[in-house]
């Protein structure tokens, strides 16, 4: 597994980063074969968010951290904030909103902090944007964090260029990635501004559901087999391997609960995709050529 830092002023991360979304799903006990599997594998990059089970994942995780002591110092923790569901949890939220204020952004990253049992965030995102966002008091919330040690660096997730823009503009340090979706199902961010607004700013994007989610590929199924048989590679290598060959330095987030398939996932990172082929899996997705 490589290692790439997602801004030059930013945390280093292994290029493939596991999501613990689903974690919640299996047992415990799957959950620790999980982590184990993805270190041996060199993936020691990990994606949570305060929401994740119903506010249960981060905890879950922290379990397995807290029986063994030595894991923490190995990985790379990420997580989120800013979204409020109403939830047995959450007995104070009664409509879903989001919530950017001060106040939340650092009560949510110390909660984070508890639940996953360590003393700081690699990285913290606000996870939406928020249609009340105050740019200050998120600038507030995240100076304070980084002062005290408890996160070390920012960013966004599912952000506008233009709003990618504008917090920047309030920040005294960079926002270091912006998590958005983007695989062989979702390719608008290589034509929308969202990739060239990271690329200007240095930052490399996290693209969530690189295997959209796990849903069925509407592809043709000869041309699909074909290319898999070139590269000696699985369908769900190819479809990282697409992202990763993009400039930007995508950062992959697999979101499988099988270890079987993290180990799959760990050989797409030394596919180097012929520039033809790159172009031919775009056509099989978008249904035509390029113009
Ligand atoms: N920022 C955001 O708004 C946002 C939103 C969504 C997700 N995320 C992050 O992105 C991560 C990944 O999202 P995702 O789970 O949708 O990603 P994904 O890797 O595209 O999808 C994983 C799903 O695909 C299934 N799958 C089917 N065939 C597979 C194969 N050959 N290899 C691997 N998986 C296969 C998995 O099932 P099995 O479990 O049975 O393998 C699992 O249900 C999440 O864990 C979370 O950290 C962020």
């Amino acid at each position: 597994m490589t290692t790439h830092r997602i801004h030059p002023e930013g945390p280093t991360f292994s290029r493939l980063i596991a999501g613990a979304w689903r974690w919640h799903t299996v047992s415990s006990d799957q959950v620790e074969r999980l982590i184990s599997t993805a270190l041996e594998e060199g993936i020691t990059s990990f994606d949570h968010a305060d929401i994740y089970g119903d506010h249960s994942n981060e905890e879950i995780f922290g379990n397995v951290l807290r029986k063994n002591t030595s894991l923490a110092k190995q990985m790379q923790l990420i997580s989120k904030c800013g979204i409020k569901f109403p939830s047995s949890r959450r007995q104070e939220t009664w409509i879903k909103h989001y919530d950017t204020s001060t106040s939340h952004i650092i009560w949510s990253a110390e909660n984070s902090l508890r639940m996953l049992g360590t003393d700081h965030l690699d990285l913290l995102l606000i996870h939406r944007p928020d249609p009340l966002m105050n740019p200050d008091e998120v600038a507030a919330a995240f100076s304070q964090l980084q002062q005290q040690g408890k996160v070390l660096h920012f960013g966004v997730s599912n952000f506008t260029p233009a709003q990618f823009r504008m917090l920047q503009g309030h920040l005294p340090f960079p926002l270091v990635t912006n998590q958005i979706e983007i695989s062989l199902a979702k390719t608008d961010s290589l034509f929308n501004g969202d990739l060239d607004t990271l690329m200007e700013f240095n930052a490399s994007p996290m693209a969530w559901s690189p295997l959209g989610g796990g849903k069925p590929m509407t592809v043709d199924e000869r041309a699909l087999f074909n290319k898999a048989a070139k590269y000696n590679a699985s369908y769900s290598q190819l479809a990282l391997a697409w992202l990763m060959n993009h400039p930007s330095t995508i950062f992959p987030i697999i979101g499988t609960t099988q270890p079987e398939r993290i180990k799959e996932a760990a050989r797409s990172v030394n596919i180097h995709l012929d520039r033809q082929d790159w172009f031919e899996m775009l056509k099989w997705m978008m249904g035509k050529e390029m113009p």
